[in-house]
């Protein structure tokens, strides 16, 4: 059992995983030095996001301005690395007490289709358009489609229901646009990357207008991170990632499942898949993250967990304390259910010599949401140094993009 801050991880069913992880010490020491060499330069600025109190106060104070003009809906307008963050942080921890959110990515006719109407409520809509680059295909198409409709229906006003989060560098399309039209603008930071922005404005600013306790965010976050820099290669996130290591290299194990048992984490898998998958599928390498969810898919994937190829590791979250109580009329208790589907889960790999471990958290707060997130972060670059990969860029993602643009014939 390995504790930091709001998360416990039981690496019982880890089997030769565990034993491993003192051989390997003096790499997990070298990726420990370039980590912190990169946060001291400055080279990638996730370790330092969550001790940025002045951004969150920023946009708590925007967003009070944004719901005190009267605005209801917001319409947030992004892919990939930037909604998938706000996503999962809404889906965790919104009660609906503040603006609605609506998200866009894909350019599906079909879901932009009902906001193109001038009947829709315009007046009481902000439209938040996040892209570090400013030039994602799929981000602007979206946004000129909005913007025309809503230039139209609210003429020279139109420009203060437009929000924009991107990387404040010249060249940049979308902020040189800001510019012209008059668009409020906060910046995207440069040395972090979309995967690892979900503890900046990118994140931040969709759960403040939502009435969301970003302060939590940040706090649960910083723990987890002050706590790495105290207890080095000791730390949680440190020894899960040489887990992982030792299952990938000598285990062969190439997929990663993930498994929360709580329906309110089941966005969190896909925030998940894209840090795992993009950092780490480099060069040949890297293992492939499978999105599962307890207990439906008890009932869907476990038959192949359990009982087919021995490719996979599989890591439970559970949620130690749910915050609503229901039990049925005998007395059966709802989350004891979900526990004990868990364990059992949990029983019947192990048994079949299935690595699996668990993840715990003692609530669902942004507190421990905040940390789930930094750990996740933390464990993915340090995979990626025991791996040898560069964790931060995404070359077969820009080489797509770059098709996508030649393809419809708008230039690279
Ligand atoms: O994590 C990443 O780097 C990517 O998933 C990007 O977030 C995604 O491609 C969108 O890019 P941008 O924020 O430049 O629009």
């Amino acid at each position: 059992m390995i504790s930091s801050s709001h998360v416990t991880y039981d690496d019982a069913n880890m089997g030769k995983a565990n034993e491993g992880t003192s051989e390997i010490s003096d790499k997990l020491k070298k990726a420990h030095e370039r980590i912190e060499t990169l946060r001291n330069d400055g080279a990638q600025g996730f370790f330092d996001l969550p001790f940025d109190g002045k951004i969150a106060k920023e946009l708590e104070r925007m967003a009070k301005e944004i719901r005190g003009r009267g605005i209801k809906t917001s319409i947030v307008i992004g892919i990939g690395g930037s909604n998938l963050g706000a996503k999962t942080i809404l889906r965790a921890l919104d009660e609906g007490k503040g603006a609605e959110t609506i998200f866009l990515d894909n350019p599906d006719p079909e879901s932009v289709f009902p906001f193109l109407s001038p009947s829709f409520d315009w007046k009481k809509t902000i439209l938040l358009v996040i892209s570090k680059s400013g030039r994602t295909l799929e981000t602007t198409a979206i946004f000129d489609a909005l913007w025309k409709v809503l230039k139209k229906t609210l003429g020279s006003t139109a420009n203060e229901h437009v929000f924009i989060i991107t990387e404040l560098v010249s060249g940049n399309p979308l902020f040189e646009r800001a510019k012209q039209e008059s668009f409020q603008v906060f910046p995207h930071p440069t040395n972090t990357g979309g995967r690892f922005s979900v503890l900046s404005a990118v994140g931040l600013f969709p759960a403040a207008l939502a009435g969301l306790n970003i302060r939590g965010l940040l706090n649960g976050a910083k723990e987890m991170e002050e706590a790495r820099r105290k207890e080095g290669i000791k730390h949680l996130a440190v020894q899960f990632a040489a887990r992982q290591y030792i299952a990938l290299i000598q285990g062969k194990k190439s997929i990663h499942v993930l498994m929360p048992y709580a329906d309110r984490l089941s966005q969190f898998v896909f925030w998940f898949c894209q840090l795992w998958a993009e950092s780490l599928g480099k060069n040949g390498r890297g293992q492939t993250p499978l999105p599962a969810i307890g207990t439906v898919d008890q009932h869907a994937q476990i038959q192949l967990f359990i009982d087919g190829p021995g490719d996979k590791v599989v890591t439970f979250i559970a949620v130690e304390k749910m915050m609503k109580q229901v039990k049925t009329p005998s007395g059966l208790n709802f989350a004891k259910i979900m526990d004990a589907s868990r364990q059992g889960t949990a029983h019947a790999l192990t048994a079949q010599g299935k690595l699996n471990g668990t993840l715990t958290i003692p609530s669902l707060t942004p507190e421990s949401l905040g940390a789930l997130f930094q750990f996740f972060m933390l464990a993915t670059a340090y995979l990626g140094e025991l791996l040898e990969i560069n964790v931060y860029d995404q070359p077969g993602v820009e080489a797509g993009k770059k098709e996508t643009m030649r393809l419809l014939g708008l230039g690279s």
